[in-house]
């Protein structure tokens, strides 16, 4: 596999050859990887954990390494080395996997279950605030009254870190497309940020190091301000970032300035790519060095658009230096 083979430093050994999935560089970036896993092990993981509701996996936290445990059997052991090595190496940290044979609403449980096995292999998925669980599904429609841009259709979702405004670790992101009917656009945008043009200006800028505020709206169900600087560095001393427009509170005008110069700059990047995520794939990223986003659509009187997301930490490997 041409792919694996340039990683220079790797968090474990990886296997000669592969089972059960293939890896190839995604048709946006040769940074997003594209993991393939076949129809026969997707049928046969679906069979293996049937016994298993999604409700099982919120109640006993185990069973989620289980899931996962199933998964890579059925991969010949070869799928967890990929990954754990993957989501860490900074040529690329990112992945979108598609399951073949997961592409209906009618599989939503299944979906769950098979992105809670990848992710459980290399990671541990976060409490999300927002639902009460290990992950959240929610819908977007053509009329929201949310109170961040999260559900809001018509209009760009920024590029952003997750994760911003909690003192968990967020380490990966896992962005998972249940359901999709009359949508236009809508694509997810991901920036690599040693692809950003303007990384350095804004890293060596002093700004880039003081503290700043982050507080979430009331629905995100977090109550606690948590303090951080938009940008540190990870165990090579390489900048990593953790950012996001919505939630940062400036405590002054050269500081407000300063994040509208940063938010133009990113959303002005031609290095952005637009990656279309059918029905049961699914987007996972290191949020050190990946921003993610999503695209405006073309309203639609029936839009319906169900995801499904977990947040977590690494189990195996690290992008942050040890603290
Ligand atoms: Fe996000």
């Amino acid at each position: 596999m041409t792919a694996l083979t340039r990683i220079p430093e790797l968090a474990m050994p990886l296997p000669a050859d592969l089972q059960g999935f293939t890896l190839t560089p995604s048709a946006q970036s040769p940074r997003l990887l594209q993991m393939t896993f076949s129809r026969e092990v997707v049928t046969a993981f679906v069979e293996a954990v049937a016994e298993w509701p999604v409700q099982a996996l919120e109640y006993k936290s185990m069973l989620r390494f289980r899931v996962a445990k199933l998964l890579d059997d059925l991969c010949g052991n070869t799928l967890q080395p990929v990954l754990i090595n993957t989501l860490v190496d900074r040529a690329t940290g990112g992945l979108q996997v598609v399951p073949e044979g997961l592409d209906d609403v009618a599989q939503a449980e299944e979906m769950v279950k098979f992105a809670t096995a990848v992710a459980h292999l290399m990671g541990r998925s976060n409490f999300d605030a927002m639902s009460g669980q290990f992950y959240a599904r929610f819908v977007v429609r053509n009329v929201d009254e949310s109170d961040s841009y999260l559900r809001q259709p018509h209009r760009v979702m920024e590029l952003h870190n997750d994760g911003t405004f909690v003192e968990q670790d967020t380490d990966y992101v896992l962005m998972m497309k249940i359901d999709e009917r009359h949508m236009q656009g809508g694509d997810s945008l991901l920036l690599h940020l040693d692809d950003w043009e303007d990384l350095e200006r804004f890293y060596r800028h002093p700004l880039a190091h003081r503290g700043m505020r982050w507080a979430a709206p009331p629905s995100k169900n977090v109550a606690k301000d948590v303090f951080h600087p938009v940008f540190d560095v990870d165990r090579e001393g390489r900048p990593i970032m953790s950012y996001i427009d919505q939630f940062v509170q400036p405590k002054d005008f050269e500081e407000g300035n300063w994040l509208c110069d940063l938010s133009e700059s990113l959303e002005g990047s031609a290095a952005t790519l637009s990656v279309p995520n059918p029905v049961g794939s699914f987007l996972l990223i290191n949020n050190h060095f990946w921003l993610h986003g999503r695209d405006r659509f073309t309203p639609h009187p029936e839009l319906r658009r169900e995801l499904m997301r977990q947040r977590g930490y690494f189990t195996h490997a690290a992008t942050r230096p040890q603290r």
